[in-house]
């Protein structure tokens, strides 16, 4: 038997190493007036990604740019439209990391309608957006959110009455998703390690998800499978290429579960912890997965029954440790792992961006559960918090 599901539409994805170099053939598909978002800092270290950038500017395009320096706010997508619609680009083309790659398909979509972007958000404003767009390339040079296949680009206000909030149509997945291993071989091993952690949380929420299906289920645990056999590598051996391979790849296939099964918990807390605190959305991920995990699976175990969650968990703890025994030792085994792992990592603590116990009350009432496979209580979400604050 199996269950009824919806698959959304991926792009046309060129994977592998040196496959930089197509970039220039899939942008003429389109046209020959380019715009290209990149960041501000990350692209000037990272050799292969400017060597891609003067292949374009030495080709027939007509390239115009514009950086992003952080999470892409409405004002900074705003700003791209208005500098850009006159120059009317027949493709956006976004080389960085998550957030440049948000900051492209934003502006992709915003550049054929009227009105700020902030009208279009989710749960922000009232407009509708009618899903028209520039076409729209990814080329990712860190290995973590899988923007590169979806389809909603994360907008953010950072403050006190800040936000966290998406720019969704099923047609927003980029056209083409160009990703190269080799781009990521420059990114520093704390940013390897924060955007490994979140495609392992994105994995992992969309496997143990109440809307996961089939399909999904066997794209997180091929992804949780690269994974985890390469993430520590990559982190200390930033020139390991089989290491930043597999981690592409898990990245890729996280950004398709995660648009097609949906996330948990942990991005639940991403949405207030991320707009009301200066913190990378990695960050969050890493440091709060572990907690989430092992609560999680307490309540799990505490009500004694088998479920659905207990054998997900226990896959993911064979998955680890090829081991046959019983569900609750092989899912213990996978919550210790991600704490073993969150340690060998070095993911920081929350109290590091400011984040202290008098504000957990806050972050819990903005918290969502979204599509997490069991309902956790407010004391709960406070002690997964806590478990990351140091008193
Ligand atoms: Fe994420």
């Amino acid at each position: 038997m199996v269950s009824n599901f919806i698959l959304s539409k991926t792009p046309r994805i060129i994977f592998g190493s040196g496959k930089r170099n197509e970039l220039t053939g899939q942008v003429l598909r389109y046209g020959n007036k380019l715009l290209v978002v990149t960041g501000k800092s990350s692209l000037l270290r990272n050799n292969k990604g400017m060597e891609t950038i003067e292949r374009l500017k030495e080709s027939k395009v007509d390239v115009q740019f514009f950086t992003i320096g952080t999470e892409p706010s409405p004002v900074d997508i705003d700003k791209a439209v208005y500098e850009n619609v006159a120059f009317g680009p027949d493709a956006v083309v976004a080389i960085g990391g998550g957030s440049v790659i948000d900051a492209g398909k934003a502006i992709s979509a915003m550049l054929t309608v009227s009105g700020g972007t902030i009208d279009y958000l989710d749960d922000v404003g009232k407009a509708k957006h009618p899903g028209t767009k520039i076409p729209f390339i990814a080329v990712p040079t860190t290995a973590g959110t899988g923007s590169e296949t979806t389809n909603n680009a994360v907008i953010s206000y950072i403050g006190d009455n800040g936000f966290k909030k998406s720019l969704r149509h099923e047609n927003f997945v980029p056209d083409v998703s160009v990703i190269d291993p080799e781009l990521t071989l420059s990114c520093p091993p704390e940013i390897t390690a924060a955007a490994g952690m979140d495609a392992f949380t994105q994995l992992v929420e969309s496997f143990l998800s109440l809307k996961s299906n089939p399909v999904t289920d066997a794209l997180a645990i091929d992804g949780i499978s690269h994974l985890i056999r390469s993430i520590h590598k990559a982190v200390q051996q930033p020139d390991n290429l089989p290491a930043r391979e597999d981690m592409a790849y898990a990245a890729m296939l996280s950004g398709i579960t995660l648009v097609n099964a949906g996330l948990g918990v942990v991005h639940g807390f991403a949405q207030p912890l991320g707009s009301l605190f200066n913190i990378p959305h990695g960050v969050v991920c890493g440091t709060l997965m572990g907690a989430a995990n092992t609560i999680t699976l307490e309540k799990i175990l505490k009500t004694g029954e088998k479920s659905v969650a207990l054998s997900k968990y226990a896959k993911l703890g064979w998955l680890i440790s090829r081991r046959e025994d019983a569900e609750v030792s092989l899912a213990e085994t996978f919550s210790e792992y991600v704490d073993e792992l969150t340690e060998k990592l070095k993911i920081p603590y929350l109290s590091k961006y400011g984040v202290s116990e008098h504000d957990t009350d806050k972050i819990v009432s903005l918290t969502g559960l979204k599509e997490h496979p069991v309902k956790l209580t407010s004391e709960e979400l406070k002690s997964i918090l806590l478990e990351r604050i140091i008193h």
